[in-house]
């Protein structure tokens, strides 16, 4: 794989465009091979498209694009393409990594479909579980709303939803810092089904909302903040599947949050990620596990439910290796356990 996009960067080398800038020609070809509506955000990669300067072998820069999307007509690898071409903004350190793709579709298969469900993912990045959602809902309609801090990943993410969308999918696109107060708080307070969402792990947050809960509790930072984030959002009985860092369950400054929990949502599962699971995508060998709560209803704030708790050995990240996490969501008892239909 890395060969291919090897080839593609000297192709373009060759002519002078490097970057940003090829993925910027990528993007804006697949735009107009697929017809795609053009919101704001999608005309300014046409235009800054428009700009770069072929020196003078447009021609042959779109044969080059020919050849990518003949090659992959859906665009399934644009997020690919991204990372590759904007690797600086993946080294800037504020958690931009996107998830592996087999967490992500693991993650979005413990939804319960339901027609008209609306679904956010409040830190989309490339529209990882967002384009999961798409396909695992497919003719069935739903509200899907990809958010990010960086306006170019939401770009990658209209891109990538518009590409695969049908008639009875709903979009919305955001670029909001979700921990300050935002539009989509004020929008979707309390309306929406499911949260989906690999957040950046342990940034302080500053100016959140004092009505939190755990804010209250003297936490500050964001693994801590998201949880009363997705309270914030989700209507009762909403699910919120998420990775947070591992010391969320097992360190003791977090006992209270625990407690926070356990009195807010049912907990219906942790499933403790092996370490290195984004050593391929993010380089770092943080401990991560999937949380998998549900909301209580004002009635049942007393009641408790079963948790799965389980340690995942794999994920299937390499050739031969067995997916743990998958073959665990297709046991019956699992499926019962997380309602998933
Ligand atoms: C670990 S990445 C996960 C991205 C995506 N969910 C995926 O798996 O492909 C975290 C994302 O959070 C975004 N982010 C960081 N701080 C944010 C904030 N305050 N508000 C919204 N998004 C933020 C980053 O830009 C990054 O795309």
């Amino acid at each position: 794989m890395k060969e291919k996009f090897k080839i593609i960067e000297s192709q373009f080398r060759e002519l002078g465009i490097e970057g940003d800038d090829v993925f910027t020609l990528i993007a804006s070809e697949y735009i107009k091979y697929h017809n795609i509506e053009k919101s704001e955000r999608l005309k300014k990669i046409g235009e800054k498209a428009n700009s770069i300067n072929c020196n003078g072998s447009k021609s042959k820069v779109e044969q080059i694009l020919k050849k990518i999307i003949s090659l992959e007509e859906q665009g399934s690898e644009l997020s690919v393409f991204y990372q590759y071409f904007h690797s600086k903004r993946f080294r800037d350190n504020t958690g931009k990594f996107f998830t592996p793709r087999s967490i992500a579709q693991s993650m979005v298969s413990m939804l319960p479909i339901k027609s008209d469900a609306i679904i956010i993912d409040p830190t989309c990045g490339g529209g990882t579980f967002l384009l999961e959602a798409l396909k695992k809902w497919g003719n069935t309609s739903c509200h899907l709303i990809g958010n990010d801090v960086d306006n170019y990943l939401v770009t990658l993410t209209e891109l990538l939803l518009k590409i695969k969308k049908q008639s009875n999918h709903k979009l919305s696109f955001f670029n909001e810092n979700i921990y300050s107060n935002n539009k989509i708080i004020a929008k979707y307070r309390g309306k929406v089904d499911y949260i989906l969402a690999n957040p950046p792990f342990s940034l302080t947050i500053e100016n959140f909302n004092p009505k939190s809960k755990l804010l209250k509790l003297g936490f500050k930072n964001s693994d801590a903040l998201f949880l009363d984030l997705a309270q914030d959002l989700l209507k009762e009985e909403g699910k919120l599947v998420c990775l947070l860092p591992h010391s969320i369950i097992s360190n003791n400054e977090y006992v209270e949050l625990r407690k926070t929990v356990e009195s807010d949502w049912f907990i219906n599962a942790i499933m403790v990620l092996p370490e290195g699971v984004f050593q391929e995508t993010a380089n770092t060998t943080t401990r991560a596990d999937i949380l998998v709560l549900k909301k209580k209803d004002k009635k049942n704030k007393q009641n408790k439910s079963n948790t799965l708790f389980c340690n995942i050995s794999s994920i299937g990240n390499s050739i031969n290796a067995n997916n743990d996490l998958q073959a665990i969501l297709e046991k019956q008892e699992v499926k019962k356990m997380l309602e998933i239909n």
